[in-house]
């Protein structure tokens, strides 16, 4: 790291997306006081995820990161974490048996609630007021007072993300991530899925691997890798003051890590190479992750890389292509070539969501099969890079919403109405996340046929 980096070094910097607070004075005494608050995560933990991210860019692992497209404060229940939590590992198990290697797991959880706008005003009947930019910011209702950035609201998604964290580490490593668990929700999605017989094959493996280790005595009581899961958090690094705040030096190391969440992302709308969020994410040591949307050139990625992964540490830049399920063929294997040209060490992962939303009747909405053209495409120009398709980042839920088109038990148009509760971008519901997870099981497992036996690793 450069010398010249501080916490707050991002403050002289150019910056897109901040929010208009009114009272500066208020803003700065809540972040003087998150300054003083416990972190969330420790440094130790960033580095084990570091690690097993490293595994990923060197092709012996996938990565698996998912959640909300915004958390809320209206949806806080333990049911929701809950039931996220059971999606996601239902898809992890069926990724991992595919690729035959670890997943990294990975949330869009517990500090994932400011978001960038596209304008910073909404008009609704001839009232103009502040866009909506996520819990942590203003409200999402329609009226002066909701919409006004208000700092306390910081606190509380602070809190929030501890109690979040609080629960899913216990959920992880307190005996509800039990493998036999997740193999009987899964069988569970199979028994209610017109689809049920593609994916019955892959599901009658890991039943009878299951049966296989059971008889001879490997078991959840005998091996705690068969009741607990690493399971890491994440968020787009979009509101600085509240990441500074967090930010501390670990004494281990002596160096800087965020601490609000173990990794970090730049978005697509504020990776300008020479701005704020940049320069925020170069000073600190835990994974980063960068979205590439379609305008991002090869050169320019390379100079991001150069200031993000100055010394290469594989594991440390997850390159996220977000382009639209038409887009990828024209842009992801120019910025694949150039990586590749220049030896850099990256996780490559596929976000199908960003660049694949449509309005229809009035909601935003993304085609469940545009997702999937997307994954597809990724993984056909990784096969024909020869490089690692290292991962998927979804939007997604655990409850039964009705957001996205599409999926074997259709949701329609007309359906959208039925149960569309984001505070923001559509998810996937928690069938539809599954069957991607099925689907890009199908992939993996060709990957695997085609590439020699990669070495197998423990981290
Ligand atoms: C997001 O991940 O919710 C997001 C805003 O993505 P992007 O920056 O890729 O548009
Ligand atoms: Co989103």
């Amino acid at each position: 790291m450069s010398m010249d980096w501080t916490p707050g070094s991002w403050r002289t910097k150019p910056i897109e997306q901040v929010p208009a607070y009114p009272d500066p004075l208020a803003l700065a005494e809540t972040e003087k006081r998150l300054s003083t608050f416990p972190p969330l995560v420790f440094a130790g933990e960033a580095r084990k995820l570091m690690r097993a991210l490293g595994e990923v860019a060197e092709g012996r692992a996938f990565l698996l990161q998912g959640g909300d497209c915004a958390e809320s404060f209206a949806e806080h229940g333990a049911d929701n974490i809950r039931d996220f939590f059971r999606a996601f590992l239902q898809m992890a198990v069926v990724l991992t048996f595919a690729a035959s290697s670890p997943v990294v797991k990975v949330g869009r959880i517990a500090g994932q609630f400011a978001k960038p706008r596209s304008n910073p005003d909404e008009t609704r009947d001839g009232q103009t007021l502040p866009s909506y930019r996520g819990d942590i910011i203003n409200g999402i209702e329609f009226d002066e007072a909701s919409r006004i950035p208000n700092p306390e609201r910081q606190e509380m998604a602070y809190r929030q993300s501890a109690a979040t964290l609080n629960l899913l580490r216990a959920f992880a490593q307190g005996g509800y991530a039990n493998l036999e668990n997740v193999h009987t929700w899964m069988l569970g999605f199979l028994a209610d899925s017109p689809q049920a017989a593609r994916y019955r094959q892959l599901a009658d493996r890991i039943s009878e691997t299951m049966h296989f280790m059971r008889a001879i005595g490997i078991n959840a009581e005998s091996h705690p890798s068969l009741r607990e899961t690493d399971f890491f958090t994440s968020h787009e690094a979009l509101l600085l003051g509240y990441e500074e705040a967090l930010t501390r030096v670990d004494s281990t190391s002596g160096d800087w890590y965020a601490t609000s969440g173990h990794m970090i992302w730049i978005g697509d709308r504020t990776r300008q190479e020479n701005n704020a969020h940049v320069e925020f994410c170069r000073g600190i040591r835990n994974p980063i992750g960068l979205k590439c949307g379609p305008s991002l050139e090869p050169d320019g990625l390379i100079r991001l890389i150069d200031k993000l992964n100055p010394d290469n540490i594989p594991g440390r830049l997850t390159l996220i292509a977000r382009f639209g399920h038409e887009k990828v063929e024209a842009h992801l294997p120019k910025l694949i070539r150039a990586v590749q040209k220049e030896g850099r060490k990256v996780v490559w992962s596929c976000d199908p969501m960003h660049g694949n939303t449509i309005t229809l009747n009035g909601y935003k909405t993304r085609p469940f099969d545009r997702i999937l053209a997307e994954v597809q495409s990724f993984f056909d120009v990784h096969h024909a890079e020869g490089t690692h398709a290292g991962g998927i980042h979804v939007e997604m839920t655990g409850k039964d919403v009705t957001e996205c088109t599409g999926g074997t038990r259709a949701v329609s148009a007309e359906d959208l109405s039925d149960r569309y509760h984001t505070h923001c971008d559509p998810r996937l519901n928690a069938t539809q996340a599954l069957e991607l997870a099925f689907l890009v099981a199908e992939l993996l497992k060709k990957d695997r046929e085609s590439v020699p036996a990669r070495k197998a690793v423990n981290f």
